[in-house]
């Protein structure tokens, strides 16, 4: 295991955060940082034993490539990105490049991955071998400031491999306390789920995580065919998305509505589990059964507010996880509903094999 540090929480108000975050940075430490999806453990993208520290404080198989973090003002266009030595452009055909940029154009900084083929000098501990590589403009002013100040940065969400992301600073902490000497509290994120990713692959673009960005606004912004994953779950190539990631212990059972969940909670001999609903329950009869039977149930929007539900996720999951629950019953959205396909596709890979 990693080696044991007191780990400190930093708050970006104090004049001192900046100066520990960026000298740690330097000498090739990690750093648990906000963005505005997830918390991630970033680390300098360019020095190999910094990339070993990640992978190590995670536990990460190193087959799992790194998200390369970037500054905004080496990221207006597809040329900066080549220009700066992130990616190769020569094999890019100029429809993608065009459509390309248009999608940088509408989000960036923002909750979008490009994953497209790499410049040789990025490091194959980042692409975990890979001829491509992922690129990510957060914009939260926190990670902003940290890329700006020192240099590009590796960072995966800052959770134990195989767990829920976190969502705050005292999510990181219970996740990665004892294994970094710092993390920066930047508040609980604003979008709550992990990035898009969408991927130029086989001449053509491809969504391989759905995310904060939805398929219909890339494909309206790109003016181009977006292929989706989750329509070809077989052919997954980020290699982190295999089942069984962002898995809370509590198996996990889904449900679509109230009559089903209704359903299922008749037939359950479980004494003690949990509902995480989308929304408040509409069907009183719903509500006097989770309170006969003690049931503990949480509900991600009161407003009925998608992205408000996608921000609550994965800290709802998180706390609910940690009250020995024998079964744990999961809302999913409709999927054309925006976020909706982001939601259904994290609480999917919820489930326990
Ligand atoms: O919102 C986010 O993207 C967060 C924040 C911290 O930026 N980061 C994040 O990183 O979610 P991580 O490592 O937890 O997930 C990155 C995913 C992994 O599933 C990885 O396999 C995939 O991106 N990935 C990275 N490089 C890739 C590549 N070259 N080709 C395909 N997939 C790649
Ligand atoms: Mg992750």
């Amino acid at each position: 295991m990693s080696a044991r540090y007191t780990t400190r929480i930093l708050i970006p108000s104090d004049q001192d955060t900046y100066r520990c975050a960026t000298q740690a940075l330097q000498r090739g430490d990690v750093v648990a940082i906000p963005t505005e999806t997830v918390y991630g453990l970033a680390g300098n993208a360019f020095d190999p034993d910094a990339l070993d520290k990640i992978f190590i404080a995670k536990e990460r198989p190193a087959m799992n490539p790194l998200i390369l973090h970037i500054a905004s003002a080496q990221a207006q266009t597809v040329q900066d990105l080549a220009d700066a030595a992130f990616i190769d452009i020569s094999e890019i055909p100029e429809p993608i490049i065009d459509a390309l940029n248009r999608v940088i154009n509408a989000f960036w900084p923002g909750p979008l991955t490009l994953v497209l083929p790499r410049h040789t000098r990025i490091p194959d501990r980042l692409t975990g071998g890979l001829d491509t590589v992922a690129l990510r403009v957060p914009a939260h002013p926190v990670a902003q400031k940290l890329i700006s100040s020192t240099f590009p940065l590796a960072a995966p969400s800052a959770n134990r491999s195989g767990r829920i992301s976190p969502t705050s600073a005292l999510a990181v902490y219970d996740e990665l306390k004892g294994r970094i000497p710092f993390i920066i509290d930047g508040d609980a994120c604003e979008v709550g789920v992990e990035s898009s990713i969408l991927a130029y692959i086989d001449q053509g673009l491809r969504l391989l995580r759905p995310g904060a960005i939805s398929l219909k606004e890339l494909r309206r912004e790109s003016g181009l065919k977006i292929l989706s994953t989750q329509k070809h779950p077989a052919e997954v190539r980020a290699p982190g998305m295999l089942q069984s990631h962002y898995a809370p212990d509590t198996p996990v059972k889904i449900f679509r509505n109230e009559s089903e969940l209704m359903g299922l909670l008749k037939n359950c001999s479980t004494p003690k589990a949990g509902v995480l609903l989308l929304e408040p329950p509409s069907e009183a009869e719903l509500l006097s059964l989770l309170r006969s039977r003690g049931y503990v149930f949480e509900v991600l929007s009161e407003s009925r507010d998608l992205t408000e539900a996608a921000r609550q996720l994965f800290a709802t999951l998180r706390k609910l996880d940690q009250q020995d629950l024998g079964l744990l019953f999961a809302q999913v959205p409709p999927q054309d509903q925006g976020l909706g396909q982001a939601i259904v596709f994290f609480v999917a890979i919820f489930r326990k094999e």
